[in-house]
């Protein structure tokens, strides 16, 4: 099943205007990215790179004119690919990343970008030096329902009091990350996302309930500046799914359900807040109760992934930033990296800061940046 990508490219009439994207990594997520880049006009899946053999007869039977290798530097010295998307599982997406971007490809990397911040960082200055487009896959940021709570968030009435999300479902278990380090990324990167600003501490706790090597609970929580408290929990354990986001602010309550087909967004126009006057007695304050209506804003039909895809063009295509872009990827990798802190140290508060050094325990090959790919 080793298709020689040179041969196989040449055979293939291209648009000039289209843009070749190599898929590397080609498992349950990276299927997807093949099906909405064949689906966009402005690109074409030249090339798949995985390493299962089983993966990649898949992969032929459903597009049977993409070509297939199990080697990265077959992507590497094709011309025809412009830009890359890195879909392996997170361990790898540091050493896979970092030679494509070197060989001057724009990449598109699955969350979470890397293991440790350390690495994140260097892709960023990889990226940089190269001129090329450094982009990860926060998918829910592209998600039409997560933007128009973004609307409600930003709207001018009202202070946000909180955030909480819950990510649950049984499995799928991942064998590199723990459920954290897998679940955690799409909220982290939400609250960072309708906030505009990242979490300053950390205090998170883990559980083993299925007596794996790995959590596969947590419950995290966040303090982001500005006394805004947030709060996640994730689950790989939990027969009910949920992909659920809350905001309460003082005027209002907006609940995002990914799994509502008809109201993915409700807005609760109800909240409580203090009345600025003199208070009742020495330490009380009045409080006043708002009532109001339940809206059910129209949401687009939009597949978030496509959306994202479309972004990651046109980010190559302009130079434009991307929404979700490095620094985005490295905040969200910082704050797991204080996540793990906070567990080792029972659930104690833990600042989140750059420790470029910090490599947790948990990730137990952690890939050199001189590593070959396995
Ligand atoms: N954004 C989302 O909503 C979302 C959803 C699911 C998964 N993901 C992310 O996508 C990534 C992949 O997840 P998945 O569920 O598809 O995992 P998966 O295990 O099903 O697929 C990963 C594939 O990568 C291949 N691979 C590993 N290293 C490789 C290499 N060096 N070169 C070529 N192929 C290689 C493996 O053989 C495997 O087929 C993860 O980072 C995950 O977190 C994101």
């Amino acid at each position: 099943m080793n298709r020689a990508i040179h041969s196989g490219v040449q055979q293939i009439a291209h648009d000039a205007k289209t843009m070749g994207i190599a898929v590397i990594g080609c498992g349950y997520w990276g299927m997807n990215y093949v099906r909405i880049f064949n689906e966009l006009v402005e690109a074409r899946v030249v090339a798949v790179c995985e390493q299962s053999p089983e993966r990649l007869k898949e992969v032929a039977r459903r597009f049977p004119n993409v070509y297939l290798t199990t080697q990265l530097d077959d992507v590497i010295s094709q011309p025809d690919v412009h830009a890359v998307v890195v879909c392996t599982e997170a361990t790898s997406h540091f050493n896979v990343t970092r030679r494509l971007l070197l060989a001057g490809k724009h990449a598109l990397v699955e969350k979470p970008l890397t293991t440790t911040s350390a690495y994140a960082k260097k892709l960023i200055e990889i990226a940089d030096a190269h001129s090329a487009t450094l982009m990860v896959g926060h998918t829910f940021i592209f998600n039409a329902g997560v933007r128009k709570v973004k609307e409600y968030v930003k709207q001018d009435s009202g202070r946000v009091y909180y955030l909480y999300a819950r990510r649950t479902n049984l499995g799928p278990i991942r064998r590199d990350v723990n459920a954290l380090w897998d679940l955690a990324p799409h909220d982290i990167a939400i609250f960072n996302y309708l906030l505009d600003r990242t979490p300053v501490w950390v205090s998170a706790i883990g559980g083993r309930v299925l007596g794996n090597s790995r959590d596969d609970v947590g419950f995290i929580s966040l303090g982001y500046p500005g006394n805004i408290l947030a709060h996640v929990h994730v689950s790989w354990a939990d027969p009910d799914k949920a992909r659920e986001v809350v905001v309460v602010k003082s005027d209002r309550r907006i609940v995002f359900d990914d799994l509502n087909g008809t109201e993915q967004v409700r807005v609760f126009e109800k909240g409580v807040s203090r009345v600025d006057e003199e208070p009742l007695n020495y330490g009380e304050s009045r409080f006043q109760i708002r009532d109001g209506d339940i809206i059910s804003p129209r949401i687009e039909p939009a597949e978030p992934l496509k959306n994202q895809c479309r972004h990651f063009l046109e980010c190559v295509r302009t130079g434009k930033r991307p929404v979700s872009g490095g620094v985005e990827g490295r905040d969200v990798v910082r704050v797991l990296e204080a996540i793990n802190r906070s567990i080792e140290l029972k659930g104690l508060q833990v600042p989140v800061e750059d420790k470029a050094d910090y490599v947790h325990p948990n990730f137990s090959a952690p890939e050199a940046p001189e590593c070959s790919l396995r």
